[in-house]
């Protein structure tokens, strides 16, 4: 195996790429630009689904990259071994171009010939058939060529080279929908010990490790329907942290190149404040959840995220709420981050040099979020501990009385009951109790209003309402084919992206401001009810997809109504919050509108 470092690894997987005819195409921002579906891009392939459904791609049929990515539902994993919130995904993409035999050769070539590894140690998962749909028999007969031409004898079954596994396993698309299709796992064998009985590729103990996918994407989900694509895209992905801990020969991501020194500062933070009641298992995993979070903060920091109350800003937040927590658990007493953020933006600024460029405000900004936390963190735990010793048990009221006052995000409060063997009761109440307190503030704060006293959060609320009344009237004037592709909210702002062909004229975006001014001038109730989900959707069906966007819709989702419910000026799926009427407003204004490509037209719009 050669001894290669992490971006000698990227650098040689691209270059393997560009010789067999492939375009680099540069690392597309986290934030997804026009598309409200993920917070986060979280795979290689999701810039490109618009050249997978066949819109021609500028430069060709045969792409690479190593794209950053956010995996928001790996944040309670981090710290494991090989999970890690934000990596680098390397990828190569046939847009209709080589299909199955060629993906898998390639991979293999890349794998064994370039980087060195162990053809004896490498085995293979394929598509078993399920739901009607064949064994991908084509990747099968593949694979056993390849080993053969490797001087490999590979059996195909449970416990052999190549192992068949259904959709959970081998299947591959994102949970939107889109194009997507039956797929084929690299798996590297690191020589552990079986974990068991039952040990194979699949079962995460450690000794196999995944370092490749290749998804053969031929098919389409639309809602539940799945219908052949009418093109064979392959899209490759393999998380480099992980190729690189292979090829490093450890047995976590955190001891490789570019996360060791990461790991090694808080390690030596550690140390100053060593606290003997902390096991040496629970510090190593606090130091990497730490590690995990900060680097993770810098990134998304990076692409334009400040911590908030809702969506990308709140997962910023609780990554680094819960690294301050870990810290604090560490016996740390002091500001950290900046130190952590420090090394973490060396060490990744020669691959993203604004790193180093936005250096200062992207520490500014973690630091300021750990300092706030900081200020009210160590009540917040004494009094969980306070309301554990009364009545034994913390209910959703609870966990968000100690959110509101203490700032403790209710997955905090969820994390360290989950240490003390308790779940949270009643979970649902914190939704409910968050949802009182927001309308008692609003008319609270109604007169302080007029003063101008508004504080932030108040300030988001009614961009949120006119965010839904500009998305309505912009589907008034210009046609039912505008939806809300991506939304943004600062206390100065509001931004709203909608496809669009043509730049609106003049005479439109004054029409479009008459209308939200005219709907605030009537003075609108605004309104919610609670469906379970199915139910939700069959509601604003008419109203086509114009909802403010959620990761996962949850079972049970909100509309909001802005006017009277028969005929509402505006009805969205939205979480809220919002005013209770338009009248809350004030004057509505346009300020600026920009075309960001690809028929999509932002608007930015400011109350006054
Ligand atoms: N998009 C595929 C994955 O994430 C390669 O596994």
């Amino acid at each position: 195996m050669k001894d290669l470092k992490y971006n000698e690894i990227r650098e040689k997987y691209l270059d393997f790429f560009k010789k067999k005819g492939h375009a680099e195409i540069p690392s597309a921002p986290l934030v997804p630009e026009n598309d409200p579906s993920v917070l986060f891009v979280n795979a290689g392939m999701f810039p490109l689904v618009p050249f997978l459904m066949g819109e021609k791609h500028p430069k060709g049929t045969r792409l690479t990259n190593s794209q950053r990515c956010v995996r928001t539902g790996d944040i309670d994993e981090a710290g494991n071994n090989f999970h890690c919130t934000s990596f680098e995904m390397l990828g190569n993409w046939s847009l209709n171009d080589y299909f199955k035999e060629e993906a898998i050769r390639y991979t293999l070539e890349f794998f064994v010939g370039e980087l060195g590894l162990d053809i004896n140690n490498i085995y293979a998962s394929v598509f078993g058939g399920e739901d009607g749909i064949p064994e991908d028999k084509v990747s099968i007969s593949t694979w056993e060529n390849l080993f053969k031409e490797y001087g490999i004898d590979a059996k195909v079954g449970e416990g052999e080279r190549i192992q068949k596994f259904g959709k959970k396993e081998n299947w591959w698309g994102l949970d939107s929908g889109g194009p997507c299709g039956p797929d084929s796992e690299i798996f590297y064998d690191t020589g552990k010990e079986p974990c068991g009985e039952n040990c194979n590729i699949n079962c995460n103990c450690g000794k196999y490790i995944e370092i490749g996918n290749n998804v053969f994407m031929e098919y389409l989900k639309e809602g539940d329907d799945l219908k052949p694509l009418g093109r064979h895209n392959v899209d490759f992905g393999g998380g480099l942290e992980r190729i690189t801990a292979v090829i490093q020969k450890v047995d976590n991501v955190y001891e490789i190149d570019i996360y060791k020194p990461i790991l090694e500062k808080i390690q030596e933070i550690t140390e100053k404040n060593i606290d003997t009641k902390v096991n040496t298992g629970d510090m190593l995993k606090s130091q990497r959840i730490i590690v995990d979070h900060i680097k993770a903060s810098t990134w998304i920091v990076m692409d334009g995220v400040v911590p908030s109350s809702n969506q990308q800003g709140y997962i910023l937040r609780r990554l680094i709420r819960r690294a301050v927590r870990h810290a604090k658990k560490l016996n740390i007493k002091q500001p950290f981050t900046k130190e952590i953020a420090e090394v973490a933006i060396d060490q990744f600024s020669p691959t993203y040099p604004e790193l180093d460029e936005k250096r200062e405000e992207i520490i500014k900004i973690i630091e300021e979020e750990e300092i706030k936390f900081n200020n009210t963190l160590e009540n917040g735990l004494k009094e969980l501990e306070n309301l554990l010793e009364q009545k034994n048990k913390i209910s959703g009221e609870d966990a968000f009385k100690l959110y509101e006052t203490y700032g403790l995000p209710l997955e905090v409060t969820e994390e360290i009951l989950a240490e003390k063997n308790i779940t949270l009761k009643e979970r649902q109440n914190f939704f409910s109790a968050q949802e009182e307190h927001q309308e008692k503030s609003r008319t609270a704060s109604k007169g302080l209003f007029k003063g101008g006293l508004a504080d932030t959060s108040e300030v988001s609320v009614r961009y949120h309402t006119a965010t839904h009344l500009l998305l309505a009237s912009l589907r008034k004037v210009l046609g039912e084919h505008v939806y809300q592709k991506g939304s943004n909210i600062t206390p100065e702002r509001l931004r709203l992206d909608f496809p669009n062909e043509s730049k609106l004229t003049s005479e439109e975006l004054k029409q479009v401001e008459d209308l939200v001014n005219s709907a605030i001038k009537q003075e609108l109730n605004v309104t919610f009810e609670e469906h379970p989900k199915e139910e939700a959707l069959k509601i604003i069906e008419k109203y086509s997809s114009t909802s403010s966007f959620e990761e996962k819709y949850p079972d049970i989702v909100k509309v909001y109504y802005i006017g009277d419910k028969e005929a509402p000026f505006s009805i969205e799926l939205c979480n809220g919050p919002h005013v209770n009427n338009t009248k809350e407003l004030g004057k509505f204004k346009i300020v600026k509108q920009e075309n960001i490509g690809a028929g999509v037209k932002r608007i930015k719009a400011i109350l006054k």
